[in-house]
């Protein structure tokens, strides 16, 4: 009688750039992520001394930013410098600020808090603290389009990544790095990283898990749909880290 064949665990997929990993528990994806995160951050500092890591907001990090303050000791923070994908504009003490969760998960927690971060000023009008944000990255970069070490990426259930929301003015920008951008179905001004300045990255890790990602995952991997995260295609490596709720049909 041969053994029920057991799926393996995680399945892995390619689908053209992306790299796509299913995990059947959340253990073991968060566990994963958080191993790719330290992977990139140890490679880049043995080989730069340097790294910059590009956060993003929302919920689902949570868990990985608390898992890699828990983990943090055998890492150099100062070499590592911290931006962020994308905010809310509101003050970073706002519920809704993305540095404010990042920065009470792991950003302030040390040895990470040794670490530079810059955060987007959503306190500001958006249009400054777009074109703030982007002269700090110039600051940091150099005026070569940014080459992030990693770009940490979620998606919501309309298949939007960062603040570029479908139907937004933003998705059409190709030159500027960072821009404000009015997302008319939360009524709300976002700040965001561009297309180019997603694509230009060295590694791009999509992290996500839950039923409500199912449906854009589908709409992505296999009806093809240009949804705000099928259009991110770094010129480096495309890794996106799912459960078996959210990539299931795949
Ligand atoms: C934000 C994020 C956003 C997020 C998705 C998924 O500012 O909210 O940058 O792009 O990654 O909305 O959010 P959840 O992880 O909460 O599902």
């Amino acid at each position: 009688m041969s053994a029920a064949a057991v799926p393996p665990d995680p399945r892995l997929l390619r689908f053209g750039q992306a790299d796509v990993q299913i995990y059947g528990s959340d253990a073991g994806l968060f566990a994963a992520a958080e191993e790719e995160f330290f992977r990139v951050l140890r490679e880049a500092v043995k080989a730069r001394a340097r790294c910059s890591i590009a956060l993003t907001g929302g919920s689902t990090p949570r868990r990985l930013y608390e898992s890699i303050a828990q983990h943090a000791a055998a890492v150099d923070w100062s070499k590592v410098t911290f931006f962020f994908g994308d905010e809310r504009c509101v003050p970073p003490d706002h519920p809704d600020s993305n540095f404010g969760m990042a920065s009470q998960t792991m950003l302030s927690v040390p040895p990470v808090s040794y670490a530079p971060v810059h955060r987007i000023k959503g306190e500001l009008p958006p249009p400054e603290a777009a074109r703030e944000y982007e002269q700090e990255l110039r600051d940091y970069f150099g005026d070569a389009l940014p080459r992030f070490d990693l770009v940490l990426l979620g998606m919501g259930p309309d298949g939007h990544c960062a603040s570029l929301f479908p139907g937004s003015a933003a998705l059409a920008e190709e030159t500027r790095w960072v821009a404000e951008n009015w997302v008319q179905r939360l009524d709300i001004w976002r700040i965001t990283f561009t297309f180019p300045l997603l694509n230009s990255a060295a590694e791009v890790l999509f992290l996500l898990n839950g039923e409500e990602k199912r449906a854009p995952v589908q709409q992505i991997f296999k009806e093809r749909q240009p949804l705000p995260a099928a259009r991110v295609q770094p010129a480096g490596k495309l890794l996106w880290m799912m459960d078996e709720i959210a990539g299931g049909e795949l």
